[in-house]
């Protein structure tokens, strides 16, 4: 039976996740994922969550989908920020079922060499499953270490690009900023870490930020800015992006709407200052009456908000077309330009 995955993936993706759940019943994986999602909500780091190649799938038909959506969302924002970034080597850390990769590849069609790391056997074992069904080469020639990032990590190469994608909250809180050097130091080009959209989450970024930028780093995306972080007040800088679910994948997670919104903080941070101007980020769906447009923005200056009259015409249509997560410039004389 074929898994009918949402068709934001990949197509050899999602064959290879239809071959993998060719057999087993979706009633089962259902039960599997909702056990999963309460061991991730009570706590638990995928090691507990995850203990068998049934999970490892469950795991991957519920939350791939999203995840991938996310990372592409990331990759797409720092492919905008860094035009002139053509990175060739990929490292993904707690990489679990691959999704980083596949994304990456997705957006980095040059990339020649990908290496994953995480310490979960059936999440890797699914992942080469998965990648040995690439269409490209890179895909199917990936290497994946398994153990422990943090007795691994010397070990690895650095990359051109890295990333940990929904990883840093699995990691134990009182070592985030040794785990942020770690990362960095495997870092040639970029980093990228992307965590759950959450207050949580968002502070987990904020920190790892901070102190990555007072060790010279340079932020690509989403700040304008290498200042600290101007919010306040229990705000937190996260982001959305819908994807639709497909029936199976609806079914897996026991859902009933034909999409999902996944919220997500991130940061991509350089090791070089990119010599490209910096443009300011709508940081909320911008407010829309008849009368005017007000936007939320990050700005080098700090968190504004951009008010357009409808009485300005142009401006007031150019607003209109700002979305959540854009970065957008604001001409000197107020004429928008996302
Ligand atoms: C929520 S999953 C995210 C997987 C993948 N990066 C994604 O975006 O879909 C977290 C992953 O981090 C891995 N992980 C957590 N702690 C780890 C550690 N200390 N060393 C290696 N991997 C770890 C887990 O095994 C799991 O695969």
């Amino acid at each position: 039976m074929d898994t009918d995955l949402p068709s934001d993936l990949p197509s050899d993706l999602r064959a290879g996740l239809d071959r993998a759940a060719q057999g087993i019943s979706r009633h089962a994986l259902g039960r599997r994922s909702a056990a999963i999602s309460q061991a991730y909500r009570s706590g638990q780091g995928s090691a507990q969550a995850i203990q068998s190649a049934d999970d490892a799938l469950a795991y991957a038909l519920a939350r791939l989908p999203a995840t991938f959506a996310a990372a592409s969302s990331v990759l797409a924002a720092l492919k905008e920020a860094a035009p002139d970034f053509a990175p060739r080597t990929f490292l993904d850390v707690g990489a679990g079922p691959g999704t980083a990769c596949w994304a990456a590849v997705g957006c980095f069609p040059g990339l020649t060499a990908l290496h994953l790391v995480d310490d979960n056997v059936h999440l890797r074992l699914l992942a080469l499953r998965l990648l040995s069904g690439g269409a490209v080469g890179t895909l199917r020639d990936a290497t994946y270490r398994q153990g422990d990032v943090g007795q691994l990590i010397d070990a690895l190469a650095a990359a051109d690009l890295t990333i940990a994608s929904y990883v840093v909250g699995e990691l134990p809180a009182a070592r985030l900023l040794d785990y942020a050097d770690a990362l960095w130091s495997k870092t040639a080009g970029i980093l990228v870490v992307i965590e759950p959209g959450t207050p949580a989450g968002f502070a987990r970024v904020r920190s790892l930020r901070s102190h990555l930028v007072g060790r010279h780093a340079h932020v690509v995306a989403p700040c304008p800015h290498d200042h600290e972080c101007p919010l306040a007040g229990g705000d937190w800088c996260h982001f959305s992006q819908r994807l639709n679910r497909s029936r199976d994948h609806g079914r897996v997670k026991g859902a009933a709407l034909s999409f999902e919104d996944e919220k997500f903080s991130y940061v991509a941070l350089s090791r070089v200052a990119l010599g490209v101007p910096r443009r300011d980020r709508v940081l909320a769906s911008p407010r829309v009456t008849k009368a005017l447009v007000t936007t939320k923005l990050c700005t080098p200056d700090g968190v504004a908000m951009d008010v357009a009259s409808r009485r300005d015409a142009d401006t007031y249509r150019e607003r209109k077309r700002w979305r959540w997560g854009d970065a957008v410039s604001r001409e000197a004389d107020g004429r928008a330009n996302p």
